[in-house]
């Protein structure tokens, strides 16, 4: 079915534009309503030797303050591993860790009473990264273990090996609107939570939990977030929970937004991740056997680290067939914030690590690289099987790849820019083409349900409201237009309510990008309900047969004679039809055994590539991005505007995790970059002067989604991997051929320059 206009614009754009849209913070607050802010832990591991809140309550304004002591129900939100307080209680685990929450009159009273609070530690040692994690065997979740084939044996058979390792930083999620939520007490105990958040479910569930009370207690809204990115799946429970304990002990309403310094010492971030490697090759650098060690940093907690570690092991293959491998992935605690869910959930990691090994074998045997990645691809049909046994069916990168090398022209830009070399001792040019292949389903195959729910109102209009939440993404508008596509409406006709627990209940996490996939196909089967209650009632009402019934327009057709959607649905409603339905929606054919890490993970894959072209100084180390082409798989797309922002939008995140996003602890566990001042996000000025982004054509998705769509939201921010090449091809420029330079991410500048300068001894020092 056509979704009529294929690029309508975004629900709220007009909202957006002219600063009219609501967020949690625009909400109009009752006059009794008090702010709140948390008092964080000042070290990173230590006792809590004595803290006295006592003087806090005195100063002017308070009129609350909460600790561990005060939560009337589990002082916790974790979701499945019981290991994250509310408040922090006998022990801090983290520099930045919530000890306590002030409410008072006014923000600032309670941002400077939260500061205010004098607390004794006994310190106790700290492990601060990945390498004292591993050395110490501190880990947060056991470690996983994967094997297929016969690595082992394989690998001193190879025509050529070679070892390697590769250093990943981190990442902020940086989201424009930052933590809030405001906690509103209802009758008879019962309590209302607008919450930015990706998973209204969990911030119910935890909140009725931290008060002592039921799921039909507690409701949450969320009409949109300012971005999610992943930083709003897990972390939005702790700030909602917070502000629900001060509501209960005060009996007011309570908003509490984070100040953006304490939000980025407080929250969870991107895991940054150590790989270590042994590959053996032939000489045409295919990978004949493949054993990697990957460690990430969890932090204190275990959060999503299982699934984020599982993902990034599962892409360690990318878009590459690994017949012989072996993987370990171990998750370490450490005493840092912990960290959680980010835009590719593991999977960006994984998959910078088969790129350098692939980069690395093309520059040991003096290849192009892209003609590596292009002989390690999967096969159609053979060399099909991924390492944890899925058949990949859809395999398209071949068409993608040929298709952009040529529209990109690769080849003779090789070619240029080697003649660009060797012309210019101070400003270096590199070029990259990547691939990716991303699978789209939650791993925990329960996850993967939606439902939604629809009125039509007596005058013919549509009230949408389904599981999934708005982060700008574009998903409102995405499954307003199937209800649209499937009632014959204009896309107009059709309005889409704030994601409300009271409305869909036991919702997933907007995640995994499958959030179309999934509250498309619930939407649509509740239009498609309706729809055919509206065919039944004229088929009588008028005698004609349910073929002579066509919705289109906002017009019906019942056989000779056309009337409006509206007249059509009045007279329905007269007639006690019933314009009201619900939908729900499972993913087919996914299963996924923990145990023995094998099974069907994924509905299907999205794919992509990327040529990216960078230009560095070699006397600063500073990088400019000069040209990137995209060429990106979202099957028949469900609005090609949407599709083209979330592949523009992911990139350029990409790039900026890669190349300018350092986060940086000092020896004492302290986060010193958490602020805009210190933390750098790419700007406007970062997006290349040459941009070419497009979508893959005539390739529907192969899955029976939504339309044939296919899932966007994650994927293209692996095509950043293209630009972090680009520059490792503009530091091996500089070597004698064959050099791999040792380049760990974000390639700022000052990695840059030491890369440079390891590779060769004329480099600035
Ligand atoms: N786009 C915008 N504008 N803001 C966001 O916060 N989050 C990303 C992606 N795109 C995000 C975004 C992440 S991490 C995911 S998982 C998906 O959107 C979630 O939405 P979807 O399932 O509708 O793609
Ligand atoms: Mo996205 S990291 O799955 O919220």
């Amino acid at each position: 079915m056509a979704t009529g206009d294929p690029a309508p614009r975004h629900d709220s754009a007009h909202l957006h534009v002219s600063g009219r849209a609501l967020y949690a913070d625009d909400i109009p607050l009752p006059a009794n309503a008090l702010h709140a802010a948390f008092g964080l832990s000042s070290i990173a591991h230590g006792r809590i030797r004595e803290m006295d809140l006592a003087p806090l309550r005195r100063l002017p304004g308070v009129v609350a303050v909460a600790a561990a002591g005060d939560v009337p129900g589990v002082n916790n939100y974790s979701s499945t591993h019981h290991d994250d307080p509310i408040f922090a209680q006998g022990v801090v685990q983290y520099a930045g860790q919530p000890l306590f929450a002030v409410a008072a009159n006014s923000y600032a009273a309670a941002r400077k009473a939260a500061r205010s609070g004098r607390i004794e530690y006994e310190p106790l040692p700290a492990i601060l990264d990945i390498r004292a994690a591993l050395a110490a065997h501190s880990y947060v979740l056991p470690s996983a273990h994967l094997v297929r084939g016969r690595p082992h044996e394989m690998l001193p058979q190879a025509a050529r090996r070679l070892r390697g390792s590769l250093c990943i930083g981190g990442q902020d999620h940086f989201y424009l609107e930052g933590q809030i939520a405001i906690a509103l007490p209802q009758e008879d105990g019962t309590i209302l939570v607008h919450s930015s958040t990706q998973h209204p479910t969990e911030v119910q569930q935890i909140v009725a939990r931290a008060l002592g009370k039921r799921s039909n207690d507690v409701t949450v809204q969320c009409r949109r977030m300012g971005g999610g990115f992943g930083g709003k799946e897990t972390q939005p429970a702790l700030i909602a929970a917070a502000a629900a304990v001060l509501s209960y002990s005060t009996g007011r309403p309570i908003k509490l937004r984070v100040d953006r310094d304490d939000d980025m010492l407080m929250t969870g971030k991107r895991h940054d991740f150590l790989a270590d490697y042994e590959v053996g090759f032939d000489t045409e650098g295919r990978v004949s056997a493949l054993t990697l060690m990957l460690a990430s940093r969890c932090g204190y907690s275990a959060d999503l680290s299982g699934p984020v570690n599982d993902r990034a092991l599962m892409h360690i293959d990318n878009a590459y067939y690994l017949e012989h491998v072996e993987v370990v992935s171990h998750r370490c605690k450490t005493h840092t914030v912990s960290n959680t869910a980010f835009r590719g959930f593991g999977g960006p990691q994984g998959m910078m690590v088969i790129e350098q090994i692939l980069d690395e074998i093309a520059r040991t045997l003096r290849l192009d690289p892209l003609d590596v990645r292009g002989a390690n691809f999967y096969g159609v049909d053979s060399r099909n099987v991924t390492h944890y046994g899925q058949i990949v069916e859809d395999n398209v990168i071949h068409k993608i790849v040929d298709e952009l090398a040529g529209s990109s022209c690769y080849r003779e830009r090789r070619r240029a820019l080697a003649a660009w070399n060797a012309g210019n001792p101070v400003i270096k040019r590199g070029l990259a083409l990547t691939p990716v292949k991303f699978g789209i389903s939650f791993t925990a195959t329960m996850f993967n349900q939606a439902g939604a729910l629809l009125h039509v109102y007596s005058d013919g209009t549509v009230l949408l409201n389904h599981g999934g939440t708005e982060m700008g993404q574009g998903l409102f508008t995405k499954v307003a237009q199937v209800v649209a596509a499937e009632l014959g409406l204009p896309l107009s006709a059709i309005r889409v309510s704030a994601t409300d627990t009271s409305k869909v209940p036991n919702t997933s996490a907007s995640a995994a990008s499958a959030s179309s996939d999934l509250n498309g196909k619930a939407a649509q089967v509740a239009a498609q309900n309706i729809r055919q209650r509206l065919v039944r009632y004229a088929c009588e009402a008028y005698e004609v047969e349910a073929h002579e019934v066509r919705f289109h327009d906002g017009l019906v057709a019942v056989g000779e004679r056309e009337i409006s959607f509206a007249e059509l649905v009045g007279r329905a409603y007269q007639a006690r039809v019933s314009l009201s339905s619900t939908g729900f929606y499972k993913t087919p054919k996914i299963e996924w055994n923990k145990e023995t890490m094998r099974g069907r993970p994924f509905f299907y894959f999205a794919y992509g590539a990327a040529v990216s072209e960078v230009a560095i100084d070699t006397l600063t180390g500073e990088t400019q991005l000069l040209r990137v082409d995209i060429l990106h798989d979202v099957g028949t797309t469900l609005n090609s505007a949407i599709d083209l922002g979330q592949i523009e939008g992911g990139f350029l995140q990409g790039v900026g995790w890669l190349t300018s996003e350092e986060l940086w602890w000092n020896a004492l566990g302290e986060l010193q970059t958490h602020a805009p001042s210190t933390y750098k996000i790419p700007t406007a000025r970062d997006w290349p002067k040459q941009v070419s982004v497009r979508l893959l054509e005539g390739e529907p998705n192969r899955q029976d989604t939504i339309y044939r769509s296919k899932a966007v939201g994650e994927p293209p921010l692996m095509l950043a991997l293209s630009v972090f090449h680009a520059i490792r091809d503009a530091i091996a420029s500089l070597g004698p051929e064959g050099t791999l330079p040792d380049l760990a991410a974000p390639a700022t500048p000052e990695t840059v320059l030491r890369a440079m300068r390891a590779l060769s001894p004329t480099a600035p020092a």
